[in-house]
């Protein structure tokens, strides 16, 4: 009797950018750009409204993640090469996709992240000049084609970030944040070609403006998607 095997040079499916029945939705920006305020804002506003919501974070989400994340970011674990920065924040995103994101878009839930994969382009692919296209076929792999649905990016000049930093943590910056200002404005840069790639996925915002202009802003994008049947 003949034994199958399976034919290792079989593609995997194609990957579907937005499975389920939720809604997508990311926060990107240079550090200091206020993405963590501005993703509680709308995970409150949504869930006032009736929505089921998932707010998290990358690096991090799971337990792998988070430590994944203290490795990446904290100092103290010696040099860090940039392939291994990127292969590190891959890996978190990988198992944040598999094990929290995917299932709560199954579930219809709305799943609101501060940062993915648009980060690692501009960090690592740009900022690190590891190069776009690789960094981004890295992430394409790690997250299935996961994408969202909607970015915003809050574009922040660096020595802008760099002083709304210096308000935020007395304790210090991290490893990325400590790099110097014309890598934060290499990065700013690729966030901004991103989304003028792909302009129907993106609310850019200057993230200069009032906390609450910013945060109606972005509701009313996010509503509007909604109410389209965006994720439905
Ligand atoms: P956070 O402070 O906004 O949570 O982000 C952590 C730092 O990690 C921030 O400096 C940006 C950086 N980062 C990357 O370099 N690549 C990535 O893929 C992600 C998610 C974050």
């Amino acid at each position: 009797m003949s034994q199958q095997h399976e034919d290792p040079r079989t593609p995997e499916p194609s990957p579907s950018a937005h499975p389920g029945p939720g809604l997508f939705v990311v926060f990107e920006g240079g550090d200091g750009a206020g993405k963590s305020t501005q993703a509680a804002r709308l995970a409150e506003a949504l869930d006032a409204a009736g929505e089921t919501v998932l707010q998290t974070r990358e690096p991090g989400g799971t337990p792998i993640g988070e430590k994944l994340r203290s490795l990446v970011l904290d100092h103290g674990h010696g040099p860090v090469d940039p392939r291994t920065e990127a292969l590190l924040f891959a890996a978190a995103r990988a198992a944040h996709v598999e094990q929290v994101i995917l299932p709560a878009l199954a579930s219809g839930q709305v799943v609101v992240c501060d940062r993915y994969i648009d980060s690692s382009v501009a960090y690592q692919g740009v900022g690190r000049g590891l190069g776009a296209e690789d960094v981004l076929g890295l992430n394409r792999w790690a997250t299935q084609g996961l994408l969202p649905h909607l970015t915003v990016l809050l574009d922040v000049a660096a020595e802008d970030g760099r002083r709304r930093r210096t308000v935020r943590d007395a304790g210090g910056a991290d490893r990325l944040e400590a790099e110097p200002d014309d890598f934060h404005t290499r990065n700013r840069r690729a966030f901004l070609d991103l989304a003028a790639a792909d302009p129907e996925r993106y609310l850019v915002l200057d993230a200069g403006l009032g906390v609450d202009e910013l945060a109606a802003s972005v509701l009313a994008r996010v509503s509007g998607l909604r109410s389209a049947g965006a994720g439905a």
